[in-house]
C-alpha cells in the first residue's frame, strides 16, 4: 500500500483543521496541511497549496454546483498522480455521488468525527483511485413495449392469447452466446373476472385490490414485490381475488403502474377486460399494440368496430391489431373475410385455430399452451414471433 506522503485538508471544521495540524505531525512519514475554509472560498489559493500533494482532502456538498465546479478546477489542476478525496455527510444521495466521480473525486470518505479517525481511514485507503471525468455511460432508459389484449366480446378468448403470447414472449432467444431471455410481465387487469392466475397454476395475491384500495400510484419496488414468478420466467400480476368493481382503478394509477413496469421489463403484456372502463384510456395511450380479438360473427364484429372508435377517439392513429379466433385463414371465407375488413378498415393480422382439446388441456393442467402442444399453441407461437418483428424497429428508434 502507498500511503501519502503529503496531504492536504479543507475543511469547515474548526477542530477537525485544529487537531490534523497538531497531529499531521505525529504520523510518521505524513506530512498533513490543513485549511480552514470552503474550495469556493479559498479559490486560487486552494490550487497554490495542492499543487505538488500526494492527497486533497476537501469536504464539500455535492449538491451546490459552485462547489463541484471549484473541485472540476482543482482535479484538473493538480498533478494526475494526487488523489481528490471528498468527505461528504453520510446522506450523499447517488446522484450526488456521480457528481463528485464526473468532478474528479477519486473517493468520497464520511465527514469524521475526530482528526485521529480521518487519519485511520486515510491509512486504509490503499492505491489512490483517480477517477478523473469518469465518463458514465448514460444509464439507457429502458422503454418496456406495452401490448394489450382487447376482446371484442367475453369468452372470445383474449385470456388464452394474453397468457399463451407472453409466455412465448419470455422465452429465451437464439442459442449460445447470443440467448436472451426477454423480461416480460403479465397484468390481468380484468379486475372483476380475471383468470391469468388460474391459467398458470399461481398463487393469490390481493395487490391490485389493496391499490384500489387505497388509490396510491404504484412504483417499481411496489410491483416487484407484488408480482408473481412463473416457471416460464414471467412475472405476473394477477387481478385480485376479492370483489372490486371494474372502475376500481383511476387512470392515473394505471399510468403510473405501465410506466414504472416499462422501465423494468421488455414487454408488458395486459389483460384487458371485454368491458369499457375509464382506467383503459392509460392502457391505449401507452399500448405498442393492440391486439383486438373478434370471431366471424355479426355481433363480435360489429362490436369491434365500436371498440375501435373509442380507442381512436382521442387519436389519430391506434396501434390495432385484428386477431380472428377460433377460425382458420382458410376457412374464413373470402367473402366474409372482405366484410370483416371494410368494417373495421383494417385487414385482418392473424388467424388462430380452433383447438378445444388443447385450450381444455392447458386450462386444465394450469400451464401454458406450449407445454401441451397443438395447433393453437403453435400459431400463437408465430404471432408472437410476427408481433416482436413488427415492434422492434420502431422500439429501436423510439430508444435513441
Ligand atoms: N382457439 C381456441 N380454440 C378452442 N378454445 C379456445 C380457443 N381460444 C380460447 N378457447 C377457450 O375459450 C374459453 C374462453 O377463453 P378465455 O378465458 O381466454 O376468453 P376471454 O375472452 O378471456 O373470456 P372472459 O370474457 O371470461 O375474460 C376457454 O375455455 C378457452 O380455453
Ligand atoms: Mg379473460
Amino acid at each position: 500500500m502507498t500511503n501519502p506522503v503529503s496531504m492536504l485538508v479543507i475543511s469547515r471544521d474548526a477542530a477537525l483543521v485544529r487537531d490534523l495540524d497538531r497531529s499531521g505531525q505525529t504520523r510518521e512519514g505524513l506530512s498533513v496541511r490543513a485549511e480552514l475554509g470552503s474550495l469556493t472560498q479559498l479559490n486560487g489559493h486552494a490550487i497554490r497549496m495542492a499543487t505538488g500533494q500526494d492527497m486533497i482532502v476537501v469536504q464539500t456538498d455535492g449538491r451546490d454546483p459552485e462547489e463541484l465546479a471549484a473541485i472540476r478546477t482543482l482535479t484538473d489542476a493538480v498533478s494526475p498522480a494526487a488523489e481528490v478525496v471528498a468527505l461528504a455527510d453520510g446522506s450523499a444521495s447517488l446522484s450526488e455521488v456521480l457528481a463528485l466521480n464526473q468532478a474528479g473525486v477519486g473517493r468520497i470518505l464520511p465527514v469524521p468525527a475526530s482528526a485521529e479517525e480521518l487519519l485511520d481511514e486515510i491509512g486504509r485507503l490503499g492505491q489512490p483511485r483517480r477517477q478523473r471525468r469518469l465518463t458514465l455511460k448514460p444509464v439507457e432508459a429502458r422503454r418496456g413495449l406495452i401490448i394489450a389484449t382487447v376482446p371484442a366480446r367475453g369468452g372470445i378468448g383474449g385470456t388464452t392469447l394474453s397468457v399463451n403470447l407472453a409466455e412465448r414472449l419470455a422465452a429465451p432467444k437464439g442459442r449460445g452466446k447470443s440467448a436472451s431471455r426477454p423480461r416480460v410481465a403479465l397484468v390481468d387487469l380484468d379486475l372483476q373476472f380475471g383468470s391469468v392466475g388460474s391459467m398458470l397454476d399461481l398463487a393469490e395475491s390481493d395487490a391490485i385490490a389493496r391499490l384500489a384500495g387505497e388509490g396510491t400510484e404504484p412504483d417499481e419496488t411496489l410491483l416487484r414485490q407484488s408480482m408473481l414468478d412463473h416457471d416460464s420466467g414471467l412475472r405476473v400480476l394477477p387481478a385480485p381475488v376479492t370483489f372490486v368493481p371494474p372502475d376500481a382503478l383511476r387512470p392515473e394509477q394505471v399510468a403510473a403502474m405501465l410506466d414504472a413496469l416499462r422501465s423494468e421489463f421488455d414487454y408488458i403484456v395486459v389483460d384487458l377486460p371485454h368491458t369499457v372502463v375509464g382506467w383503459m384510456e392509460s392502457v391505449v395511450a401507452r399500448a405498442d399494440a393492440l391486439l383486438l380479438l373478434i370471431d366471424t360473427a355479426v355481433p363480435s364484429v360489429r362490436q369491434a368496430r365500436r371498440l375501435i372508435d373509442l380507442l381512436s377517439a382521442d387519436r389519430m392513429t391506434v396501434p390495432v391489431k385484428v386477431i380472428v379466433n377460433r377460425e382458420r385463414k382458410s376457412l374464413f371465407g373470402s367473402a366474409t373475410r372482405r366484410e370483416a375488413e371494410k368494417a373495421l378498415e383494417r385487414k385482418v393480422w392473424a388467424w388462430l385455430p380452433p383447438d378445444p382439446r388443447h385450450a381444455r388441456a392447458a386450462i386444465d393442467q394450469g400451464r401454458p399452451l406450449h407445454s401441451v402442444g397443438g395447433p393453437l399453441a403453435r400459431s400463437i407461437a408465430k404471432l408472437a414471433a410476427s408481433l416482436e418483428k413488427d415492434l422492434a424497429p420502431s422500439a429501436a428508434s423510439e430508444r435513441t
